[in-house]
């Protein structure tokens, strides 16, 4: 075969065998095809799409360059989640030990932060001493004594990914969904889990703007998952306002660990509670919600997430005795206004959150793991003029609070109507 037949191929709009996605895939891999041809055909996927076969044969394509974790040894259905990315996402922090608490095994590998998105990773490094890298021996042993761990992905995991995501990053051609949909399924699917929830967020923070992407996303998603037998179902959630009270590392650990204490907001609680309900039911666990939200109250989910966090060294007594940590300085932004919250930009609270050092805005910035925002009002709440509206987090002593405040004050709108929000927007 020849990389010039197949990008003409593809330019010309026509579909590519399963023999030519797999030399293609295969032979990037191993150096064969250079990046100049790859982002070639990249391009002429943009412009001319893939359909449904051309998508599965390219993510399993994808999964064979790499290792493949072997979970079989842990007894039951092992769930894993995935999300498309957030601001203030710490839905794993909480999810992943509230299912563990019923029983059901979760395997998870996570992601880092990068630009307005927060990952899931750096915040777990905000815990002293615990460990992101094991080994695949490690993390299945963990799993299967106490049905649970989350790790960062191994660098062995999907080698076509790292290449063609890095290639496409600096050649216009990360946003093409059926590229994203086998980017995402050939790293699930190499992690070995039996059951699939992709978190599909939508609005201002998240990968997909509007409902139409998200959708089409999520369904492509959830047809490569089910075609290869894993059971995967999709949500789209609501991205348009950050989630939670906290955006930022340690933060987002010290409110997860609220919620787990049986805490936290109420909207938090309830979202994670019918996550937790879809993940239990694919494993064939079938709960109320009421039955998982007991669950985040009695202490059970906070109990799996003690129990990972010693399993991976981390310091349980420290986190406990100082959930948050100070930082040199800090700036409560008050309501100039009185009425409801209407709109609070996701990608301006991340983006601020990341200049204050909580993000990074290339792979290589070094983190400041105690630096963030803490948000006392959200969308469909009344604020009062001269009430605190949020507060930044910071140790950087050239960062312009004043100039960043007004940055995010302009981001958030309020007036006499109350708008109301729901997390779950579509099941999939
Ligand atoms: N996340 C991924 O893992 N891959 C993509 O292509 C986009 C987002």
């Amino acid at each position: 075969m020849r990389m010039i037949d197949i990008i003409q191929k593809k330019r010309d709009g026509l579909a590519l065998t399963k023999a030519e996605t797999t030399w293609l895939i295969e032979q990037y891999a191993i150096g064969q095809i250079p990046d100049y041809q790859m982002s070639a055909w990249a391009m002429a996927v943009y412009f001319q799409g893939m359909n449904k076969s051309e998508i599965a044969d390219l993510t399993m394509a994808m999964v064979a360059t790499g290792e493949q974790i072997d979970l079989s040894d842990i007894p039951g259905v092992k769930v894993d989640k995935h999300s498309t990315g957030g601001v203030g996402d710490k839905v794993t922090l909480i999810l992943a030990p509230l299912v563990a608490s019923f029983g059901v095994s979760v395997a998870k590998m996570s992601g880092r932060s990068l630009g307005h998105t927060g990952g899931t990773i750096d915040k777990l490094e905000s815990i002293h001493g615990f460990q992101v890298e094991r080994t695949q021996a490690d993390f299945v042993q963990q799993v299967r004594d106490i049905g649970i761990s989350v790790i960062g992905q191994s660098d062995n995991l999907v080698k076509a990914d790292k290449l063609l995501y890095a290639l496409r990053d600096v050649t216009a051609t990360v946003d093409i969904i059926p590229l994203i949909a086998s980017s995402i399924m050939s790293k699930k699917i190499a992690a070995g889990s039996d059951a699939i929830l992709l978190d599909v967020t939508v609005g201002s923070g998240a990968f997909m703007k509007n409902m139409l992407d998200a959708r089409l996303l999520a369904q492509t998603m959830v047809d490569l998952g089910n075609a290869v037998g894993r059971k995967t179902v999709a949500v789209i959630t609501d991205m348009r306002q950050p989630l939670g009270a906290t955006i930022g590392n340690r933060l987002e650990i010290a409110e997860s660990l609220t919620v787990l204490q049986g805490g936290g907001s109420p909207e938090l609680r309830q979202f994670i509670a019918e996550l937790a309900q879809i993940m239990l039911s694919l494993a064939g666990v079938e709960k109320s919600v009421d039955d998982i939200l007991e669950n985040l109250s009695n202490g059970a989910a906070l109990e799996k997430f003690k129990q990972m966090i010693q399993a991976q060294g981390g310091d349980l007594d420290e986190l406990l005795a100082s959930p948050e940590h100070e930082t040199i300085f800090s700036k409560s932004v008050v309501s100039t206004q009185t009425g409801y919250v209407t709109s609070f930009d996701a990608l301006t609270a991340g983006l601020l959150a990341m200049r204050a050092g909580a993000g990074r805005a290339v792979k290589s910035d070094v983190l400041d793991l105690d630096a963030g925002l803490r948000l006392f009002k959200k969308i469909g709440d009344y604020v009062e003029s001269g009430e605190p509206l949020f507060e930044i987090l910071y140790n950087k002593a050239d960062f312009d609070a004043e100039k960043e405040s007004q940055v995010l004050l302009d981001a958030i709108s309020i007036s006499n109507e109350k708008v109301e929000i729901k997390e779950i927007v579509e099941i999939i």
